[in-house]
C-alpha cells in the first residue's frame, strides 16, 4: 500500500515535470518560428530558397543543440524552488511569483552558459527573450488553469446538497467518554442534540457520570473496530464526531499493529459505514503533532513532518477521509493543539497539566529542553471548536482541514513552565535535557478564526489555576495514577481491555471445535 502510494506520487511528479518540459520546449519552438518568420518576412534576409533552407537549418540545429540544456536547467531550478514538492513558498498567490522568478533564473543561467561556451547567444537575444516570455506565460497560465479547474469542480460539488434530514439533530460521538469527549458531551446536550455515544469506556463511566440517564444521551458500550456495532450506532444519525483513538506518541509506540488498527483502519471502516448510511457530516479529531519538527509558522497547507507513529496514523487517516469525500460525504479534520485544563477525564500526561500537578505535589516544575514551540488550547475550547464545526454551514467545512487553537497560545515549553511557576512561586523551576520528544511546532490558527469565527475563551493561566485548585482540593488522589495517563494505562491495564477485536472469532473457533466433537459423538462419524 505504502509502495503503491509512493509510486503514485512519483508518477504524478513525473507527469508534472514532463508537462513543464513540454511547455518550455513549446515556448522555444514558437519563439524560434516567430523569429525566423520575422527575419524572412520583415527583414527579407532570404535572397533565394537555398539561403532560406540554410537559415532554417541553422535554427533547427540551434534548437536541437540547446533546448535540452535549457530544459534540464529549468527542471533543476523548478525542483529546487519547490514546484513538485509544494514547498512553503510555492503556495497560493506566491506561486505566480515563484514561477516567474524560477523561469527567469533558468533562462539567465542558460544564456550565460550559451555565451560562455559559444561566444554568442544564437540564434539571437530577441529569440530567447521571446522564448522566456512565452515560457513564463505558459507556466503561469497552466497553474492558473489548474487552480480554476479545481475551484470549478469544487463549486459544482458544493452545489450538490447532502441528503438533508433537516438540521443536524442526531449526533454519533465515537470515543466521547475521554478527555475532550467528556467536555463536549454536556455542550451537545445543552444545545438539545440527541447524542449516541459509542465508546469502549476504557476509563470507565466516571468521565460522564453526571450525564448518565440524560434523556437525550444513549450510551453504547462497544469497540469501534466492530463493524456490526458501528453499523448499529450509525442508524438514524445526521453527523459523526470521531474522537476515538489511541492517543499520544508514547501510547501509540507501545503496539504498532494495535495503533494502526484502532487509529487508521477503524477510521476508514467507520467512514465507509457513515458513507453507506448517508451520514455525510463527518468530523475527525486529528492533531497538530502532524507538523512534527519545524522552525516555521505552520498553517494547514504547510508540509507535514511527523516524528511519531501517532502523528503518522493521523495523517494517514486524514488522507483516507479526504480521498473518500464525495458530494454526499463531507469530512472535516480538526487538528487540535495540545490540550490543558479540566474535564470529566482530565489527563495528567499532557505538558501543562503534568507540570502543574508536579509543581503542586512535588514542588518541582521540570522543563525538558525548553525551546520547543507548542500550541496550547483549553479542553473546553477544544469542545467549542468541535461544536462550531458541527454547526457551521456545510460549504465552509466540507473537505476542509482546520488547525484548532489560538495564535495567542503558541508558547515554548520553557515559557509554559514560567507561566506555571508564576502561579506556583514556591515550586522550583528546573531544566532538564531529554531526547524523547522531538516535536517543535508553532502553528497558525487564522483559518478557523476567519472561517468559523472560532475564538478560544480560556487562557493557560486560567487552566493552570483550575488544575492547581483541583489538586489542592484533594479530588485528584494521585496524578500519577494510570487512569490519568494513556501510555501508563495501556501498559498496565489496556492490553486486556483493548484485546484484539477479532477475539470473537477465536471464541467461535474454540466453540466450533468442541461442537465438532459433540457432533462426532452423537452421530458416530465425522461430518
Ligand atoms: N488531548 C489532546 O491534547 C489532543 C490533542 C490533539 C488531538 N487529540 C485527538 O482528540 C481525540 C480525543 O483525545 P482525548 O485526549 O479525548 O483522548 P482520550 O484517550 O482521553 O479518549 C479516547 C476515548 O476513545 C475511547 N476508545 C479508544 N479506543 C477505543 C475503541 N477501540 N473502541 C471504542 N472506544 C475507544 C476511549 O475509551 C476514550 O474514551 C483523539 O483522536 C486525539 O488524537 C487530542
Amino acid at each position: 500500500m505504502k509502495h503503491l502510494h509512493s509510486l503514485r506520487l512519483t508518477w504524478e511528479i513525473a507527469v508534472r515535470m514532463i508537462a513543464d518540459a513540454l511547455m518550455v520546449n513549446g515556448a522555444v519552438l514558437s519563439a524560434f518560428i516567430a523569429h525566423f518568420s520575422y527575419k524572412v518576412m520583415v527583414e527579407h534576409v532570404t535572397a533565394n530558397t537555398e539561403v532560406f533552407f540554410w537559415i532554417w537549418r541553422s535554427y533547427v540545429r540551434c534548437y536541437i543543440g540547446s533546448a535540452w540544456l535549457l530544459t534540464l536547467i529549468c527542471l533543476v531550478v523548478f525542483t529546487l524552488s519547490g514546484f513538485y514538492t509544494y514547498g512553503r513558498a510555492y503556495i497560493g498567490h506566491y506561486k505566480r511569483w515563484i514561477v516567474i522568478q524560477s523561469t527567469s533564473l533558468s533562462y539567465l543561467i542558460f544564456c550565460f552558459l550559451l555565451y560562455a561556451f559559444n561566444g554568442a547567444v544564437t540564434p539571437g537575444g530577441s529569440a530567447w527573450v521571446l522564448a522566456w516570455l512565452l515560457s513564463v506565460c505558459a507556466l503561469v497560465a497552466a497553474r492558473a488553469w489548474s487552480l480554476l479547474w479545481r475551484n470549478l469542480v469544487l463549486a459544482e460539488r458544493q452545489l450538490v446538497k447532502l441528503p438533508e434530514k433537516g438540521k443536524v439533530r442526531n449526533v454519533l460521538i465515537i470515543g466521547g467518554a475521554g478527555y475532550i469527549g467528556s467536555a463536549l458531551l454536556p455542550k451537545l446536550l445543552e444545545k438539545d442534540y440527541r447524542v449516541r455515544l459509542l465508546d469502549l469506556l476504557l476509563y470507565g463511566t466516571e468521565p460522564i457520570r453526571n450525564l448518565l440517564g440524560h434523556p437525550h444521551l444513549e450510551v453504547m458500550h462497544a469497540d469501534f473496530r466492530q463493524v456490526d456495532r458501528v453499523v448499529e450506532a450509525m442508524s438514524d444519525m445526521d453527523a459523526v464526531i470521531h474522537l476515538g483513538a489511541i492517543v499520544g506518541d508514547s501510547a501509540c509506540a507501545l503496539n504498532k499493529e494495535l495503533t494502526i488498527e484502532v487509529n487508521l483502519m477503524a477510521t476508514r471502516m467507520i467512514a465507509e459505514v457513515a458513507k453507506g448510511s448517508a451520514v455525510g457530516r463527518f468530523l475527525f479529531a486529528s492533531t497538530c503533532s502532524v507538523y512534527g519538527g519545524s522552525k516555521q509558522i505552520l498553517d494547514e497547507y504547510s508540509q507535514l513532518n511527523p516524528v511519531s507513529l501517532y502523528a503518522r496514523s493521523k495523517i494517514a487517516s486524514e488522507r483516507v477521509l479526504m480521498s473518500m469525500a464525495t458530494a454526499s460525504f463531507a469530512p472535516t479534520c480538526l487538528r487540535f493543539s495540545t490540550i490543558y485544563g479540566l474535564s470529566g477525564r482530565t489527563r495528567f500526561d499532557l505538558v501543562i497539566n503534568l507540570l502543574t500537578a508536579k509543581g503542586v505535589v512535588d514542588g518541582v516544575i521540570t522543563v525538558f529542553n525548553g525551546n520547543q514551540w507548542r500550541p496550547f488550547l483549553h479542553v473546553e475550547d477544544a469542545a467549542l471548536g468541535v461544536l462550531k464545526s458541527l454547526e457551521a454551514p456545510l460549504n465552509l467545512v466540507r473537505d476542509q482541514i482546520f488547525n484548532v487553537g489560538s495564535n495567542d497560545q503558541n508558547y515554548t515549553i520553557r515559557e509554559a513552565g514560567e507561566i506555571i511557576h508564576g502561579l506556583l512561586p514556591t515550586a522550583k523551576l528546573v531544566s532538564g535535557i531529554s531526547g524523547a520528544d522531538q516535536r517543535n511546532y508553532r502553528v497558525d490558527f487564522s483559518k478557523i478564526h476567519r472561517t468559523l469565527g472560532f475564538v478560544p475563551q480560556w487562557t493557560i493561566e486560567q487552566g493552570v489555576q483550575q488544575v492547581i485548585n483541583i489538586i489542592r482540593s484533594g479530588a485528584v488522589k494521585d496524578y500519577r495514577d494510570a487512569k490519568y495517563s494513556n501510555a501508563k494505562f495501556l501498559t498496565e491495564e489496556g492490553s486486556a481491555r483493548m484485546r484484539c477485536v477479532n477475539g470473537w472469532a477465536d471464541d467461535l473457533i474454540d466453540q466450533s471445535s468442541s461442537g465438532y466433537r459433540v457432533l462426532v459423538e452423537a452421530t458416530g462419524e465425522a461430518v
